[in-house]
């Protein structure tokens, strides 16, 4: 290709600008611009100044050392030393879906690298970039990043960070010379660095500012960083970590790099966010996912743990229905020899000493009541104290000679074992085909030490065969709705989604500590994919106590349930229970349908989160009070998102016991509802009532006219 041409990308609130000639360089990635193109080519031209490379060097898609780029390269690899640094030239685009691709070939070094670079109706890019081997001589890839530029004017960014029992935690910091970078080497997606980050202009905030969102869909080690060059532009890198040796490409052979998905918002956080739960509905998960009412879960785990009695179960299962449970789903603990969390990973049958009649009965109890029927696995994982070890103790994911150190007691299978593979499928189709069973919670709860098959290193195609594994699975049971969980929230990312439900956002099921999870989460999920259960009172694994309020309306929004034992709970708690879940299904079209707002407060005691359905003809409003309030009046409440021309009839539907008890009065409309236009919410707003810390109430807001 001789003249450059432009490719003009364009979305609803956004529009991508690329150039390409010899190579790819994106020239705009903002807010929609009019006019002849040729024109912003021109006013785009960079000066070359004094000290550097004679000729302007462009930021391309994958940015090449042989170019003169003294970034970090897109591609990095070799050939026994040679083709180290290839250059690619372009040779043809293609018009894809939402996009482009652009293939183009180092004839020298014998590689072509292939970029789709898509911008969809909902605002949402997604890039990635297949590299292939084009001459003999086996090519040994060390590094494919898929790389974005951001405007020189981003300067700051929000990064998540966590650990078990707390994921989806955000950091701000200033992205200056020497950029920043994150690396997750856990094997799966992590609790350490969720693979997202997001960049924009200082002080951007939930309503304001110019964001650039970005989320890396990949479910193993991953590198992602934000740099500052010299010369003051920016990009963004994502990658997978491959471990030395780990791809390597005989001739005609290729890799792809997992997609890069990127959304700009001039409307802050919400924006994007908007953006790209939007996108999560219309592209990432099936259809069929989307239409189908989420049923609220009883999950046994926290009431009756390994402790596994039939009788005792269904007295649970009869517990649940009368509460309005639609799915009730057994935990873990009900294979051979499956009594405390150090044996039998990987003996995938019934414990006949738990369940000497079967489980038949259990299911048939469950379905009997109205209820689906759920059942947890741990696939991929095993013990040395399993039959399965004892027959196969060369399945491990290890490299032989070696002893790692177990995480819960367990090591991982290797997957790329064929024999394995097929035994876990086979496991996994046996009680599908056998039982009814509606869901499974597909658990993983180790992170991955030197995984190796055959002595190499297997990270990469570890989590390849893990995808291969789910998608058998789901090909035969297209029906059977699957969670990701990983530790609670380990395994949590777009690819997944693809093949999953819902996640199973925390172990933590403390309200408080919930409320920031599940705001960390919102950030690129939609409430309908996060698994939020109502726990025990006394709260496993903070030991606080909440009241059924604070725990019912903070699981009120995602795809709820309950996670105790019904039985031992008193006739107040449930009566409790009964009530959220008949509120949850009241509201469950517009939950998980509707646009959520994180609504900033003027009080940072506070969190505050709206969901405003598509038509803005209904809201609910949570205001919770995470801490003591800052002062004695909370301010006010100004509710974004709904149409400023209709008026609402706003009222208090859920609320503390002892609401009127704390103060001497609180604001009128929170007793006897008030009707507001859309504007007045916005800009005026409501008075705030006054709560004790740890509670919550929630408002809905009904258009009347
Ligand atoms: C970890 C999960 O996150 C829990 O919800 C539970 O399923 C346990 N594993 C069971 O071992």
């Amino acid at each position: 290709m001789t003249e450059p041409v432009l490719i003009n990308l364009t979305g609803k609130q956004s529009q991508i600008i690329v150039e390409v000639g010899e190579f790819a360089e994106i020239l705009y990635w903002g807010k929609p611009v009019q006019g002849a193109l040729e024109n912003y080519r021109k006013s785009l031209y960079r000066p070359v100044p004094f000290g550097r490379l004679d000729k302007d060097v462009s930021m391309t898609l994958s940015p090449e050392l042989g170019r003169g780029v003294f970034s970090s390269p897109g591609v990095e690899g070799h050939r026994d030393g040679l083709d180290w640094a290839p250059v690619f030239v372009v040779q043809q685009i293609v018009e894809i879906d939402t996009g482009v691709r652009i293939e183009s070939v180092d004839e020298l070094a014998g590689l072509s690298l292939t970029t789709e670079l898509c911008l969809d109706a909902d605002d949402v890019v997604k890039t990635r970039h297949t590299l292939t081997n084009l001459k003999a001589g086996v090519y040994q890839v060390n590094r494919l990043a898929n790389t974005l530029p951001l405007p020189a004017r981003v300067n700051e960014l929000m990064t998540f960070f966590g650990r078990w029992v707390h994921e989806f935690q955000t950091a701000r910091q200033p992205l200056i010379h020497g950029g920043y970078q994150q690396e997750n080497r856990r094997g799966r997606t992590s609790h350490e660095h969720y693979p997202a980050l997001i960049a924009g202009q200082q002080h951007f905030d939930e309503l304001q500012g110019d964001v650039w969102g970005f989320h890396f869909a990949w479910s193993g080690n991953h590198r992602m960083r934000a740099d500052v060059k010299a010369d003051g532009r920016r990009l963004l890198q994502a990658e997978v970590i491959y471990f030395a040796g780990e791809v390597s490409l005989a001739q005609g052979e290729s890799v792809t790099s997992p997609w890069l998905y990127a959304s700009y918002s001039d409307k802050g956080l919400n924006g994007m966010s908007q953006q790209f739960h939007a996108h999560v509905r219309h592209r990432i998960l099936p259809k069929e996912f989307v239409a189908k009412p989420r049923p609220i879960h009883l999950n046994t785990w926290e009431g009756i743990y390994f402790n596994h009695d039939p009788e005792y179960i269904m007295s649970m299962a009869t517990q649940a229905a009368a509460m309005g449970v639609e799915r009730f789903i057994i935990d873990d603990g009900w294979f051979k020899g499956r009594n405390d969390d150090k044996a039998a990973l990987g003996d995938w049958f019934l414990d006949e000493r738990k369940y000497p009649q079967g489980l038949t009965p259990v299911v048939e109890h469950v379905n009997q009541l109205g209820m689906e029927f759920g059942l947890w696995f741990e696939p991929e994982m095993i013990n040395k104290n399993s039959d399965l070890y004892r027959q196969h103790p060369d399945w491990l994911l290890a490299v032989e000679g070696y002893e790692q150190p177990t995480g819960r007691n367990q090591y991982v299978i290797d997957l790329q074992n064929q024999e394995a593979f097929d035994y876990l499928f086979e496991r996994l189709d046996h009680f599908l085909s056998t039982y009814n069973i509606a869901y499974i919670k597909w658990d993983m709860n180790r992170e991955v030490v030197q995984p190796a098959h055959g002595g190499m290193a297997a990270a990469h195609k570890q989590t390849q065969r893990y995808y291969q594994l789910v998608d058998k699975v789901r090909a035969k049971h297209p029906n059977v709705d699957i969670e990701s969980c990983a530790a609670g929230g380990g395994r949590i990312d777009y690819e997944v989604l693809k093949r999953t439900h819902r996640f199973w956002a925390s172990d933590n099921n403390d309200a408080l500590e919930r409320q920031t999870i599940q705001r960390g989460m919102s950030y690129f999920f939609p409430p309908e994919v996060m698994g939020s259960h109502i726990g025990a009172s006394h709260c496993h694994s903070t030991r606080r106590r909440h009241s059924i309020e604070f725990r019912g309306l903070t699981a009120l929004f995602g795809h709820m349930g309950i996670e105790l034992d019904p039985v031992k709970e008193s006739q107040e708690e449930k009566q409790g229970f009964e009530h959220y879940v008949k509120l949850h299904t009241a509201l469950r079209p517009l939950l998980h349908s509707g646009t959520t707002w994180r609504i900033p407060s003027e009080d940072k005691a506070h969190q505050i989160h709206a969901v405003v359905s598509q038509d803005k003809s209904q809201a609910v409003v949570l205001v919770s009070q995470l801490a003591m309030p800052t002062y004695s009046l909370s301010g006010h409440l100004r509710i974004v998102g709904l149409d400023p021309e209709s008026t609402y009839q706003v009222s208090v539907i859920d609320k503390p016991e002892n609401f009127n008890h704390i103060v001497a009065c609180q604001p009128e409309w929170t007793a006897s509802g008030c009707k507001m236009s859309g504007e007045w919410c916005q800009n005026v707003g409501l008075t705030m009532p006054i709560l004790d810390a740890e509670s919550a109430i929630l408002i809905e807001l009904k258009r009347v006219s």
